[in-house]
């Protein structure tokens, strides 16, 4: 186990995601015990000139109570605001950065045993590489400090967040901009859906059941859809979310991770919507063709895959909000029991809310009759695993980085085949050789987007809906 010095340090820490995000994780973290066999230290790092204890004082609300605790205790919270020491400078010039590096060189040098440092990036991707340069030039690890054998040494390691460019080029630009002063091995690229319990589950899921073997193929499965739909539109965020859109923040991300073999985009086979009130943000420019709402076909030209859509839908604004994987077989042949057909088989994977991975059957009804009904197998996480508390993604993913894992984090190859696919058709939307259709607030988005789903051959089952044992 390594030992000595951690410093986790948060730049941007006065900006949303950190506030959000990322020191709410780290309180989880330390309050579940994670940081005892460290001797952790949490430095902020922004531009705003701030005491330590104002900055505790601003961080203090924004602390959430612990998933399975009803409240926050105050003992918790003050032990966890003493590890925060924060620190003010620019982001493009040495002096802030030689500031941080003094104040976490005077806390190692008491312990005298080997430096890691966690830069955790909570910064608009613009400022990235003159931030790495900075740290590079004054804030790595003194590894130098090793003392004995059983110290790795130390290290310095960066934590990244998306958007990680605008679309192939760009993507690749920064990369090398940051590739040229940080080897591979020490960016952790952080897509926080990689650390959701259930796309954690799917590996698992898909390769230690026999039951899925034979039937995972086209000869079985008709189409498969990756769903992501938010019942809230970008309030707050407008201005960041104009200059990027639903394809760049959640598609191209969050929604695809199967890259090899996928085929160009055919434009035919993609509704981009834009919600109806979406312009009266004063940060979206009143022309904006950006699309809050987006249906696109993946077609993946392999041996297995062929001929089996894989429909991504994301969209803002819609009347739910949650994210699933479905996917959906083929009809039964024939009708032995000449009823009505009631509806495919699915195997639902239901990451949020109410984490479920559900089978949708056809069963006898009960009851004297010889009707069948429609049904299904559920495992519901809360029902199944009642005491069992679910990490956030965020907890599991900065412990990850700190352990050194990098297995559920974006590699550079990786981002780049996403960037590939994605990038001639968000060319299209910037150049408005496309435009998005509008849609009402508060609706299932275009109907245009359901049209393309069911020629493609997704069969919508009506009358049917799955409800969460808890919300039974
Ligand atoms: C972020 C997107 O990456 O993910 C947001 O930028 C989106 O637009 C969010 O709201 C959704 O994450 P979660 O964990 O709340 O489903």
């Amino acid at each position: 186990p390594e030992t000595g010095c951690l410093s986790i340090i948060v730049l941007g820490a006065s900006g949303d995601l950190a506030k959000k995000k990322t020191f709410p994780a780290l309180f989880h973290l330390h309050r579940q015990g994670f940081f005892e066999s460290h001797d952790v230290h949490i430095f902020g790092y922004a531009r705003s000139k701030m005491s330590d204890d104002e900055v505790r004082n601003r961080l203090r609300g924004y602390l959430t109570p612990c998933q399975g605790c009803e409240i926050i205790r105050e003992e918790d919270a003050s032990k966890f605001m003493g590890l925060i020491k924060y620190v003010s400078g620019p982001y493009d010039a040495e002096e802030g950065f030689l500031l941080l590096d003094k104040e976490i060189s005077a806390i190692e040098d008491k312990t005298e045993r080997s430096s890691r440092r966690l830069f955790y990036f909570a910064l608009p991707p613009s400022v990235y590489p003159t931030v790495c340069k900075m740290i590079k030039s004054c804030c790595m690890s003194k590894c130098h400090l090793v003392i004995s054998p059983a110290d790795k040494g130390g290290w310095t390691r960066i934590v990244v967040e998306k958007p990680f460019g605008r679309d192939l080029d760009s993507a690749e630009a920064l990369s090398t901009q940051i590739g040229e002063l940080f080897d591979e091995s020490q960016i952790y690229r952080i897509d926080h859906y990689l650390g959701k319990e259930l796309v954690q589950n799917l590996l698992v899921l898909r390769f230690a059941n026999r039951l899925f073997m034979p039937l995972w193929n086209h000869d079985n499965i008709s189409n498969v859809q990756i769903v992501f739909k938010e019942n809230f539109g970008t309030e707050g965020r407008g201005g960041y979310f104009d200059q990027y859109g639903i394809i760049r923040d959640i598609l191209q991300n969050h929604l695809l991770q199967v890259l090899q073999s996928v085929l160009p985009i055919n434009d035919e086979e993609v509704v981009i919507g834009q919600y109806e009130g979406y312009k009266d943000d004063p940060t979206v420019p009143k022309d904006s063709n950006t699309p809050t709402f987006a249906t696109m076909v993946i077609r993946i030209h392999n041996e297995r895959w062929e001929g089996v859509p894989f429909i991504l839908k994301a969209g803002k604004s819609l009347n739910s909000k949650k994210a699933e994987i479905r996917v959906q077989f083929k009809d039964v042949p024939g009708d032995i029991f000449k009823s009505k057909k009631l509806g495919r088989n699915e195997f639902v994977i239901r990451l949020q809310p109410y984490e479920a991975i559900y089978m949708k059957l056809t069963v006898k009804e009960p009851g004297l009759e010889m009707k069948t009904a429609l049904s299904e197998l559920d495992l519901s996480y809360r029902q199944r695993y009642q005491d069992v508390v679910i990490p956030e993604a965020y907890e599991r993913l900065i412990l990850d980085t700190i352990r050194g894992d990098q297995q559920h984090f974006v590699r550079r190859d990786e981002l780049k085949a996403a960037w590939e696919i994605f990038t001639p058709y968000l060319h299209k939307i910037d150049k408005k050789e496309v435009h998005s259709v509008p849609y009402k607030a508060g609706s299932r988005g275009p109907v245009e987007a359901d049209k393309l789903a069911e020629k493609v051959g997704y069969v919508q089952t009506h009358g049917y809906v799955w409800i969460p044992p808890t919300l039974k």
